[in-house]
């Protein structure tokens, strides 16, 4: 008997061969993802059955950062990642975790922490290896590090420096804490791939060459890196020439290239009247298609580990809070439907 669709039984057409549903994820030539939120899974169905139909890769979202795990000097919580990682577990799913050091999600306690270089390598090392040691066999791949690198010089985030937007870590271990973060995480998870991950390559060339030089110096040491992590947070104008560059920068290096952090929006500049018309849902699309296409035509095959997208539907976005204004970034609209972005989306990975 021929295989049937169960829809065309249903609706009577029995004998139409079965036309299987294209989704993102039985398209791409490499796992693409979201990140997500436990909260949704626990309480969105449509959010579940999005995610574990069209994806099969999984990005913690907030549930791993610091504030998140570590509330209070060694007192771990895991209940948020322990959900995304069961989730995961259940649909067979890649979960990439994030991330072990930044200078922002800090709890209070690391802020308002005193003692010397030796209790800041302790508690820094502590965080590090509790968290890796916890999700051990759980996750592929970890963002080690996040955003350690400044948009105006390419210079290391440095709190004594750059008060507002340094980062702690620079401040109170040097220089080579970077390398340091990745010891620690292969020692606590020698099988898990560990990534540098930052925004900004695509329209920043000074902060793109100083990731390349950086991430090429701690290959040359030896440093156990796997992968950097491009966020491309990006806008519908976004210039193709540059993205290109930036992958092809990236690499240079031989590392693996996970686009991290993927939304597209459409109100770059916070209009306060943009109605999000065909036209911009048209570009949109675009853009979509071509940061696939691009990441195809670039990144060889052996180093492309994926692309995810920064959550799943328009209202999940952490673009519209964080900036203060209207936007649509995602494939998805808040009900779960496609978007015109979607189908841009999917041609760009099909190609
Ligand atoms: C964002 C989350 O999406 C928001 O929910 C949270 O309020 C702030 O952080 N770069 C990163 C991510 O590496 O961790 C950020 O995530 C977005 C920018």
């Amino acid at each position: 008997m021929p295989l049937v669709c169960l829809a065309c039984v249903a609706c009577g057409k029995y004998g139409a061969p079965a036309q299987p549903v294209e989704t993102l994820k039985s398209v791409a030539p490499f796992p693409v993802g979201a990140a997500v939120n436990p909260y949704l899974l626990k309480t969105n169905s449509l959010y579940y059955a999005v995610v574990a139909t069209e994806y099969n890769s999984v990005t913690t979202e907030n549930v791993l950062k610091f504030n998140a795990t570590e509330p209070q000097l060694n007192q771990f919580d895991f209940s948020g990642g322990d959900t995304v990682l069961s989730f995961a577990a259940k649909n067979h799913m890649r979960v990439h975790a994030h991330n072990l050091v930044w200078h922002q999600a800090l709890p209070g306690w690391v802020l308002n922490f005193s003692g010397d270089s030796l209790a800041w390598e302790n508690i820094f090392k502590t965080h590090i290896q509790s968290v890796v040691a916890h999700c051990k066999g759980k996750v592929s791949s970890w963002d080690v590090v996040n955003e350690a690198i400044r948009d105006d010089d390419g210079k290391l985030r440095n709190k004594d420096v750059n008060p507002g937007d340094g980062s702690i870590w620079r401040q109170h271990l040097g220089p080579d804490y970077i390398a340091r973060a990745f010891q620690y995480a292969h020692e606590a998870d020698p099988g898990a791939l560990l990534f540098y991950n930052d925004y900004g390559q695509e329209w920043n060339g000074v902060k793109l060459d100083s990731m390349v030089a950086m991430v090429n110096r701690l290959k040359r040491r030896g440093i156990p890196i796997d992968g950097i992590g491009m966020q491309m947070h990006i806008g519908i104008n976004t210039n193709q020439a540059n993205m290109k560059i930036a992958m092809q920068r990236l690499a240079s290096t031989g590392l693996l290239i996970h686009i991290s952090e993927l939304d597209v929006s459409v109100n770059p500049s916070g209009d306060t009247n943009i109605v999000y018309n065909d036209a911009l849902q048209s570009r949109q699309a675009d853009m979509y298609q071509l940061v696939a296409q691009t990441y195809i035509s670039t990144v060889p095959k052996a180093q492309r580990y994926g692309i995810t997208t920064w959550n799943v539907g328009d209202a999940d976005s952490w673009i519209p809070h964080f900036y203060h204004r209207k936007d649509w970034p995602l494939p998805f609209d808040s009900l779960y439907r496609k978007k015109a972005a979607y189908e841009g989306y999917l041609r760009g990975l099909k190609n």
